[in-house]
């Protein structure tokens, strides 16, 4: 079967509630799915060995956390490229690590990404629950070439 892997920063849990959705919807949609927090890896070896990467940080004083930043360098070092790839995160009123997780996944790394990132406000609110459910689910359709 098919692997992902889901690897969120969060402060106050939001973004760790969407990773979780989103492995969630990479089931649903056929293969297996992991969601660890970037504080787990302590180098690149613990990335190895998944079909699929999904990176997720909210944003704070318009960046991404420091953690994520420190896991990204380290991601640098696991070959991801021509991998299927997806970025999300919660955020207030600019989500600019969105984005930025995205932009380094695909020129950095060189991963096939999904169409979009996956902005969220609130995962409680607005639906949030069933887009980062389809978010996960459309993960997985790249993966299984549907
Ligand atoms: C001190 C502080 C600064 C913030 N700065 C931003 C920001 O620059 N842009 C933005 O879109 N949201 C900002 N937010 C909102 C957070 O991104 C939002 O609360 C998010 O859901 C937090 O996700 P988390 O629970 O995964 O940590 C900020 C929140 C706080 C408390």
């Amino acid at each position: 079967m098919k692997k992902g892997l889901v690897v969120y920063a969060s402060r106050t849990g939001n973004t760790g509630k969407i990773a979780e959705l989103i492995a969630e919807g990479m089931r649903f949609g056929g293969m297996e799915a992991q969601v660890a927090e970037v504080k787990e890896f302590q180098n690149e070896g613990g990335l190895a060995g998944f079909d699929a990467y999904v990176f997720g940080a909210p944003t704070y004083h318009g960046d991404m956390m420091a953690s994520m930043k420190t896991f990204l360098f380290l991601a640098e070092k696991a070959q991801l490229s021509g991998k299927a790839g997806g970025s999300f995160g919660a955020y207030g009123w600019s989500g600019e690590a969105i984005e930025r997780i995205y932009g380094t996944m695909k020129n950095v790394f060189g991963m096939d990404m999904v169409g979009d990132a996956l902005r969220l406000k609130d995962p409680a609110l607005g639906g949030g629950t069933s887009m980062a459910q389809d978010y996960g689910r459309s993960v997985a359709k790249k993966v299984l070439g549907e």
